[in-house]
């Protein structure tokens, strides 16, 4: 499960844009902010591969990223951010949605949930609605190094209280995962378990 090579290939700003060929991706799902691009350059021990920012709303296209010339893993814009304009956040489901019933070559969608606050209702409203369509989902728990930090931030029990309401909303168990960019927590073990789903 090594990342050897990675490449940026292209961003789309439509589903029907993205790359077309057979080559297995992943997709970084989660509110804005949550740490998609910074678990993408984490994974691949790049800096600056995927561009990260403090400010919600830095990803705004579809991005796809080549690793080990075999499987994407793809960047994409974060949902939930407060301060976009309803016409933004409309845009945001149309054309997001239009890319996770579309694309053949999904293995997996990797859900980021943030570890440091409670369970918000977007993130549950998002996994139900990827499990209504029938698409994979591996829950990626966030900046789970926030752990020792301030005593309004419990991890564990955010986690826990997030897995009870999946149970309850939801018929199975998709498989989950705490990982933080900053001490890189977890980043073998997600590099294995998508491999895994790779069959590689
Ligand atoms: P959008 O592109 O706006 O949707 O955001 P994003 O989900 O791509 O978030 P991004 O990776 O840009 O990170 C947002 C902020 O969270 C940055 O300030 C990161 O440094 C910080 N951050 C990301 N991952 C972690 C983590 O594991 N631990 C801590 N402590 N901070 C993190
Ligand atoms: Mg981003």
């Amino acid at each position: 499960a090594k990342v050897k090579e990675v490449e940026f290939v292209k961003s789309s700003n439509k589903p029907k844009d993205c790359p077309k060929d057979e080559r297995p991706e992943f997709a970084m799902l989660g509110r804005s902010n949550v740490g998609k691009s910074s678990l993408i350059n984490a994974l691949v021990k790049k800096k600056e591969v995927a561009l990260t920012s403090k400010k919600p709303g830095k990803t705004q296209l579809i991005n796809h990223f080549l690793v080990n010339k075999s499987w994407y893993i793809v960047d994409l814009p974060g949902y939930g951010f407060a301060n976009a304009s309803e016409a933004a956040r409309m845009d945001w489901s149309s054309f997001t949605k239009g890319y996770f019933l579309n694309r053949d070559t999904l293995v997996s969608v990797l859900l980021l949930i943030d570890a440091s606050v409670p369970p918000q209702k977007i993130d549950l409203d998002c996994a139900n609605w990827l499990g209504r369509n029938k698409i994979p989902i591996t829950f990626v728990f966030t900046k789970c190094d926030k752990m020792k930090g301030g005593k309004a931030k419990r991890p564990d029990q955010n986690i826990r209280d997030f897995q009870e309401l999946i149970r309850q909303n939801y018929n199975h168990q998709p498989p989950w995962i705490m990982i933080s960019s900053v001490s890189g927590l977890g980043r073998d073990e997600l590099l294995l378990h998508m491999s895994q789903l790779r069959n590689y």
